[in-house]
This record gives structure tokens, C-alpha cells and sequence, in this order.
């Protein structure tokens, strides 16, 4: 599948750009296509899968919307979990549901590499996506 990846934030849409960055809001010529993002990170970093490649977690019954029929999908970077330092760290992390984009997590020094995204019902497949400001793009697909 073609990957498209926004110069100013570095969003990353799957199958075509499009009119305007849902995260940043720039518009598409902004975009650029760079389909090879994941298998270059992973090239440069063989190891780094252990400390980048997201673990997913999901869980039907959600603690927080009680009344919503909610997953919650709970997102750690890394087995052995990433760093989150000045120097080093995840910058986001993005959720998609059937390779549509539907949240970002925002990561700062001051937190550690996880989150959680609510999402409504009707998805069949979850990719997440996180950015490491050293070592790039890793994801991890699944099914709900
Ligand atoms: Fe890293």
C-alpha cells in the first residue's frame, strides 16, 4: 500500500494523501510518498524492533466510558519500553481503524512511551503507528 507522509508533522496516511493533513491541517502538497518508511527504519535499526515496535493491547470492557460500548486499545512502545528523554524519545503516536487515521497521542520527555485510545465500535483492523525522533516509523497491525 502506498504510504504518504506529512513534511510539517509527520502524519502518515495510508493509500493516498489527503486534501489536508488531519493532524497539522497543511495542505496536501505537503504530503510526501515515501512507501518504504517502515522497512528503512527497521534496516537501520534491526534490533530496534524490541524498543519501537508498538505493543497492542485490547480490552472490550473499557474502565473509563462505562456507558459506551468502547475498546479501549492500550499502546506501549516497545517490549522493553522506549526512553523518553530529551535527547530520545517518541514524539506520537497515531491510531488507524481500517487504514483510516482516528487519533494521535502527543509524547513529550515528561511521560513514558504509552497511551490509550478509546474507539467506537464497527473497526476490523487496528494499525498504531508511532514515531521515534532517532530511529523513525514502526507499527503494529491487528485485528479487533
Ligand atoms: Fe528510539
Amino acid at each position: 500500500m502506498s504510504i504518504f507522509v506529512c513534511k510539517v508533522c509527520g502524519h502518515v496516511e495510508f493509500g493516498s494523501a489527503p486534501d489536508t493533513c488531519p493532524v497539522c491541517h497543511v495542505p496536501k502538497e505537503n504530503f510526501q510518498q515515501k512507501d518504504n518508511i517502515f522497512s528503512e527504519a527497521l534496516e537501520k535499526s534491526p534490533e530496534g524492533g524490541a524498543k519501537h515496535a508498538p505493543v497492542v493491547t485490547i480490552k472490550k470492557e473499557c474502565k473509563l466510558l462505562e456507558d459506551e460500548a468502547c475498546t479501549d486499545v492500550h499502546v506501549k512502545v516497545g517490549k522493553i519500553t522506549h526512553p523518553m528523554e530529551d535527547a530520545h524519545s517518541i514524539v506520537f503516536i497515531d491510531c488507524y481503524i481500517d487504514d483510516k487515521y482516528v487519533a494521535r497521542i502527543s509524547l513529550r520527555p515528561g511521560v513514558y512511551a504509552a497511551g490509550c485510545f478509546h474507539t467506537k465500535p464497527g473497526g476490523k483492523k487496528l494499525r498504531v503507528v508511532e514515531f521515534c525522533n532517532l530511529h523513525g516509523y514502526w507499527q503494529t497491525e491487528t485485528d479487533f
